[in-house]
């Protein structure tokens, strides 16, 4: 299928007959700036330098790209590394994008692997909804892996998730077993799927115990250390009391123990914290964090083989993969 001016529009915001303008170098009426911002997309698409791009044909130069949200989270980057090991054991190179969490920058990676004509595609999204730039994949069937997170309205090819639902519920209820009364939830952002499946998790635990789910012990994150720290910190501004604190990740839960450190807390005696990824400074911090082990590596790898097998024309056996992951107790919880 050929990249259309209709594509350019969509991806730029403007209309068609702006497009065409920009384009025929006749830019006569439109921005300085919005004829810059077509510009980028067209060329990015390669739109008009080929007359005979007339169709999406991948390069087939066993090239694949993959997105990533923050790869200073060291869950990230240790997913990034089964991806590339397993792809470039295979013969294929991995071209990386790391979208600091910003859904226009995604768009931006996505146009660009679109336009460098990739064979295929793993996308860990930020995006609350589906975009333009998304149905670009699905117009041009490009076979798309989304992995650890889902995508509202997203065809994609096929899926790798934990089940954080189920992971959450037992951390949390490990923790209310121990007699904890009054736990803490430091959510991730409400726009990603693992965070609303986490929270869900949580309030099953509080319902098994018969304890009221209470939105003033819930703080909304961003998966980062600044945000858990926020968090505690604010609580305490509130007068809250609590004896347990579970965080949707393990940057939040650092950032919480180091907050709870410094108000003098002893943990896990006054309050027990649990995380989630298991990072490699889960068990370095000081106590070693309670946390659920992320199948990372198995996910990736398993991405990898999904997006490579879809490449050689395999259809995925299953739709979704599922993978669970356990529990890992040290010493943050009793
Ligand atoms: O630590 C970042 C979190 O965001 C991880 O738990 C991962 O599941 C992603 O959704």
């Amino acid at each position: 299928m050929r990249i259309t001016v209709e594509d350019i529009a969509r991806l730029a915001g403007v209309s068609k007959a702006t497009v065409s303008r920009v384009i025929n170098g006749n830019p006569t009426g439109v921005g300085e700036k919005t004829r810059e911002r077509v510009q980028k997309i067209v060329d990015e698409l390669n739109y008009q330098t080929n007359p005979f791009a007339k169709n999406y044909t991948p390069s087939h130069s066993k090239t694949i790209g993959l997105i990533i949200p923050d790869v200073t989270n060291p869950f990230f980057s240790e997913l990034v590394k089964a991806i590339e090991n397993f792809s470039s054991d295979n013969g294929y190179v991995v071209i990386f994008g790391n979208t600091n969490s910003s859904p226009e920058k995604e768009s931006r990676y996505l146009s660009t692997f679109i336009a460098k004509k990739v064979d295929g595609i793993i996308l860990t999204s930020s995006a609350k909804e589906c975009l333009d730039s998304h149905h670009l994949l699905e117009k041009y069937r490009i076979p798309c892996i989304l992995l650890d997170r889902t995508l509202p309205g997203m065809q994609y090819t096929a899926g790798v998730f934990a089940d954080n639902q189920l992971a959450t519920y037992r951390s949390c209820e490990m923790m209310l077993s121990h007699g904890a009364q009054k736990v803490v939830f430091l959510s991730g952002p409400m726009d990603i799927s693992t965070a609303k499946e986490r929270i869900e998790g949580y309030r099953a635990a509080l319902e098994k115990y018969g304890i009221p789910f209470d939105e003033s012990l819930i703080k909304y994150g961003t998966y980062s250390v600044e945000s858990g720290y926020g968090a505690i910190m604010e609580l305490e501004r509130e007068g809250q009391r609590y004896d347990g604190v579970v965080a949707a990740n393990d940057t939040m839960a650092l950032g919480a123990i180091r907050a709870l450190r410094e108000l003098a807390y002893r943990i896990p005696e006054d309050v027990e914290v649990a995380g989630f990824d298991n990072i490699d400074y889960a068990q370095m911090c000081d106590p070693p964090l309670t946390t659920v082990q992320q199948p990372t590596i198995e996910m990736g790898r398993k991405a990898a083989q999904l997006l490579l097998d879809a490449i050689d024309g395999k259809p995925p056996k299953e739709k979704n993969v599922r993978l669970l992951p356990r529990l890992v107790i040290r010493k943050t919880t009793k």
